[in-house]
């Protein structure tokens, strides 16, 4: 029987040896190592159901980097989920291409998705997690502040689809995690239940000062993200969590601030933070490529 493919659907799937081998290899290849075009011959379907710059362009310059090649399908261009089941596109898939990125809302569709390839299946960011950014995230505090383990990672603003992987990496990864939220807007109480049941150190608040305190990186993301409804009450609500000058003094002085970009600046972030000396925002965007070059390379094995 053909061996399972190595999927990487979200950070609470993998084991924290798979994620720290990956993050190996990701630093290995921006270092130049990794060998010349290791993924030659292969071909990588990408999919994308929702906007993208960072996720599309790093995974394609990645990937033909590594040798290999790509076709892009955008929102609408295929029968994926319209005309064909989502297993029957997975089926098909799988006999062209070597692996597979997909963006879109539901993460029901990467799982069928995944249950019907048998090729891998990454995911490219649904409404629930963003597993890719979260590599590059910790690859970013690392080369600017060593392991990741023990430290002390503050979150402000939206729970949301970020939020989520930032926990699933805090518990994998066994770093502190202080989230500031408000409770309409807070991880879902499933999630941080499973943070609590798998040893981690995740905490929920409404109270930006005292999340931020003593924090070693502070991250924040859209207040509306993609395809969000509701978006002027949301920037009503979220209005206290922006992340300015006054918040980051409350964290420890050299506390890094990271964003997965696209930044709405003056919303979630200002000006002054985000362009200001401890924002490590494009290092964060060019590790995407690196990172997931790592994934790629341990997906196709
Ligand atoms: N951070 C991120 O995934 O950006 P894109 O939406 O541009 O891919
Ligand atoms: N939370 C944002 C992330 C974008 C990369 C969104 O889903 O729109």
């Amino acid at each position: 029987m053909a061996e399972a493919p190595r999927h990487f659907l979200d950070l609470d799937r993998v084991s924290a040896a798979t994620l720290r081998h990956i993050l190996g290899l990701a630093r290995d290849i921006k270092a130049g190592g990794g060998g010349d075009k290791p993924l030659a011959g292969k071909t990588l379907a990408m999919i994308f159901e929702k906007p993208s710059t960072r996720t599309r362009v790093s995974f394609q310059v990645g990937m033909q980097q590594l040798g290999g090649a790509v076709v892009v399908i955008g929102d609408g261009e295929s029968h994926l989920g319209i005309s064909e089941t989502v297993a029957d596109t997975a089926r098909v898939l799988s006999r062209f291409v070597d692996v597979i990125v997909i963006r879109t809302d539901a993460p029901a569709k990467i799982d069928e998705l995944a249950d019907h390839a048998t090729v891998p299946v990454i995911n490219g960011l649904t409404d629930a997690s963003h597993p890719c950014q979260l590599m590059a995230d910790v690859m970013t505090f690392e080369e600017h502040r060593g392991p990741i383990m023990g430290r002390t990672v503050a979150w402000c603003g939206d729970g949301n689809n970020m939020a989520t992987s930032w926990i699933h990496a805090a518990v994998r990864l066994e770093f502190r995690l202080r989230l500031a939220c408000p409770g309409q807007f807070s991880p879902s109480p499933e999630l941080m239940d499973w943070a609590a049941a798998e040893g981690g150190d995740v905490a929920l608040s409404e109270d930006v000062g005292g999340t931020v305190a003593d924090a070693d990186c502070v991250v924040t993301d859209a207040w509306v993200s993609m395809g969000y409804p509701d978006a002027e009450a949301r920037r009503r609500l979220l209005a206290p969590y922006r992340v300015d000058e006054g918040v980051m003094a409350k964290a420890r002085p050299d506390a890094l601030f990271m964003h997965c970009l696209p930044a709405h600046r003056g919303e979630e972030v200002t000006d002054a933070v985000i362009d200001g000396p401890n924002s490590v925002v494009w290092d964060e965007a060019e590790n995407r490529l690196h990172a997931q070059k790592g994934i790629l390379t341990w997906c196709l094995g």
